[in-house]
């Protein structure tokens, strides 16, 4: 990725951002005011520059490029755990009998393709992002960097089909903005399993920092619930962020 640089009417840089391309919409990732200059001065310019992108940026600067006609595309929250120190996350409890462990890399997608349709169905914000061609993605390490051995899946051995996936990659940059991600985390929506996606949440955070991993980051989109679910298991809010599409973007 190369960081590209907003100019002012002066010259002088106001704002960078990661150049990258999404569904062919050239993308500002990560859209930051440089140090100085005051969000509010910067987005007008940056509308103007960057008109028909779209862009990924803090709450913050996002308010104030919609003001000037900017559209929200997501919201969405990023957290982190700290693996380090004096918090250790807590050993994992006993699995149901039904219920069996597996590292996610001996694991073929095939057999979470149901259960990852049933975990986003019509209707969940996460929907339209949540394409089967993604999961075999991550999962085979070409969308997010690697897959980190860590990541899992639990399987109900009398139905032969995973029921829950935990899935971390090894994505570049240092905690607690970038570094290891939690790319998925979801499972069957039966009753039957209630809580078990907190369960082996709880078995991949322990056994990431016995692995000496030293944080693990994820986003969830606003309005799903589960972002309670991770600040129940202990992760912390770093930052509220928005897609937006500048301009005439068009879509
Ligand atoms: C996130 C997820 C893995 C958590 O699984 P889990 O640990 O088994 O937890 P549950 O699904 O039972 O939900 C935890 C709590 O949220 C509640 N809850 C479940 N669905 C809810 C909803 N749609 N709205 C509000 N609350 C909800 C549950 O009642 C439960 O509350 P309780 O503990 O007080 O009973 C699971 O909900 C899931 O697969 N969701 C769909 C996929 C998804 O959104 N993944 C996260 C992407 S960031």
């Amino acid at each position: 990725m190369n960081t590209e640089v907003v100019l002012g009417a002066g010259g002088e840089p106001i704002a960078c951002y990661e150049e990258e391309s999404r569904d062919g919409v050239r993308w500002a990732d990560d859209l930051r005011v440089v140090e100085g200059v005051a969000p509010v001065d910067a987005a007008e310019r940056i509308v103007r520059e960057l008109s028909g992108w779209g862009a990924t940026t803090q709450a913050s600067l996002g308010a104030h490029l919609v003001e000037r006609g900017a559209r929200i595309q997501r919201e969405f929250d990023t957290f982190t755990y700290g693996l380090q120190g004096i918090s250790r996350p807590v050993a994992p409890s006993r699995l149901p009998a039904n219920l069996s462990l597996r590292a996610a890399d001996t694991v073929d997608p095939a057999d979470l393709r149901a259960t990852y349709a049933a975990a986003y169905p019509v209707g969940h914000p996460d929907h339209d992002m949540s394409m089967f061609e993604d999961l075999q993605a991550l999962m085979a390490g070409t969308l997010m960097g690697p897959l980190l051995p860590t990541s899992a899946v639990l399987i109900d051995t009398e139905r032969g089909v995973g029921v829950a996936a935990v899935l971390a990659n090894d994505c570049p940059g240092s905690p607690p903005e970038e570094g290891p991600w939690i790319s998925e985390v979801f499972r069957d929506p039966a009753t039957a399993y209630r809580g078990i996606g907190s369960l082996l949440l709880r078995h991949v955070l322990w056994s990431s920092a016995e692995a000496g991993l030293p944080a693990l980051g994820l986003a969830a989109t606003a309005g799903n619930h589960a972002a309670q679910v991770y600040e129940d298991i202990g992760f912390v809010r770093t930052a509220r962020w928005v897609d937006l599409l500048l301009g005439d973007s068009g879509r």
